[in-house]
């Protein structure tokens, strides 16, 4: 079996709920902190031993590959300045020569549309699907987790969390084999359901935005109609492979920011800027000013 190195960021979405501020600015270089939100989730791949990244973008979001790519004048500049830290943190964010592809998707037909759109790049070697806007922390990074559960059980993982019963309709809900306890941290399951109602969810395992595929679902996805949404969902192609290829969910237990939604960006920015040396003292001193109306 071999070893996942390709990875697909779907990047290609409207950002609606982002609107205007998305009219212009593609939601994947919102920064948290001083970092875009797809930085975060190049990261983790990168820590997951990703070598080839693919973004599945669309027409006015070039200034994505930019910010992948070296800047050498700007380089220069930060060497000539002495602003040596500024410099790492621009070469760091490079990808390097040669490992960043980048494919069209012309419409938003969904998610599965998308990764389907990057079949050529993927062959039918196993790869990473990670959704931007979800940017994860934890002391062990997801994929990387999820990774070597794949090298272990072969066929698609995904990652998952408990949600609110009432909250299964905005995810992809995984449908286990066996009765869970909370210490089972890798799920066997027999189905997975996009967005469905609480009543006919089977679990309340909600997928957030990591998997790891076999390649031979670009084929399933190549066949799959429109499912929830009018849109051609991922889900229903994973759930079609099952009974050639394993599903498994992996139990994610960090911190989780849905940074496509308002209130999960803000909430990150929080977060983050908390966890930041620089940053912690000052932003502490302004949330208790705004909070108790006291200064200082
Ligand atoms: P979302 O549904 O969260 O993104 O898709 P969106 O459609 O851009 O956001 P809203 O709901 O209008 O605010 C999750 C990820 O999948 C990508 C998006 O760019 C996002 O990163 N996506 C979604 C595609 O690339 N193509 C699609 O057709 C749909």
């Amino acid at each position: 079996m071999s070893r996942v190195r390709k990875a697909i960021f779907p990047v290609a979405g409207l950002g609606t709920r982002f609107l205007p501020a998305t009219k212009a600015v593609p939601k994947e270089l919102m920064p948290v902190v001083d970092r875009p939100v797809l930085q975060y989730a190049v990261e983790e791949a990168r820590a997951a031993g990703i070598e080839e990244f693919i973004f599945v973008s669309s027409m006015g979001k070039t200034a994505m590959e930019d910010h992948f790519d070296r800047n050498l004048p700007l380089e220069e500049t930060l060497e000539k300045k002495n602003k040596l830290e500024l410099l790492q943190a621009v070469r760091d964010a490079a990808i390097p020569d040669g490992q960043l592809t980048m494919v069209r998707q012309h419409a938003p037909k969904g998610l599965g549309h998308a990764v389907w759109c990057a079949r050529h790049a993927i062959g039918d070697e196993p790869f990473a699907v990670l959704l931007p806007d979800e940017v994860l922390h934890a002391e062990k990074p997801c994929l990387g987790q999820m990774v070597e559960a794949q090298e272990e059980l072969g066929g698609s993982v995904i990652a998952v969390i408990e949600v609110e019963r009432e909250d299964t309709k905005k995810y992809g809900v995984l449908d286990p084999v066996d009765a869970l306890t909370d210490e089972t941290d890798v799920i066997a399951a027999k189905g997975m359901i996009e967005k469905p109602a609480p009543d006919a969810a089977p679990s309340r395992l909600a997928c957030i935005g990591r998997y790891v595929l076999p390649g031979e679902i670009m084929s399933e996805l190549g066949k799959t109609g429109k499912g929830a949404g009018g849109e051609v969902q991922l889900t229903d192609a994973i759930a079609s492979l099952i009974g050639r290829h394993p599903l498994h969910g992996v139990r994610f237990k960090g911190a989780r920011y849905d940074c496509g939604s308002v209130l999960g960006f803000l909430e990150a920015n929080m977060a983050f800027g908390l966890a930041r040396e620089d940053v912690a003292p000052a932003l502490m001193k302004a949330m208790r000013a705004h909070l108790f109306g006291a200064k200082g």
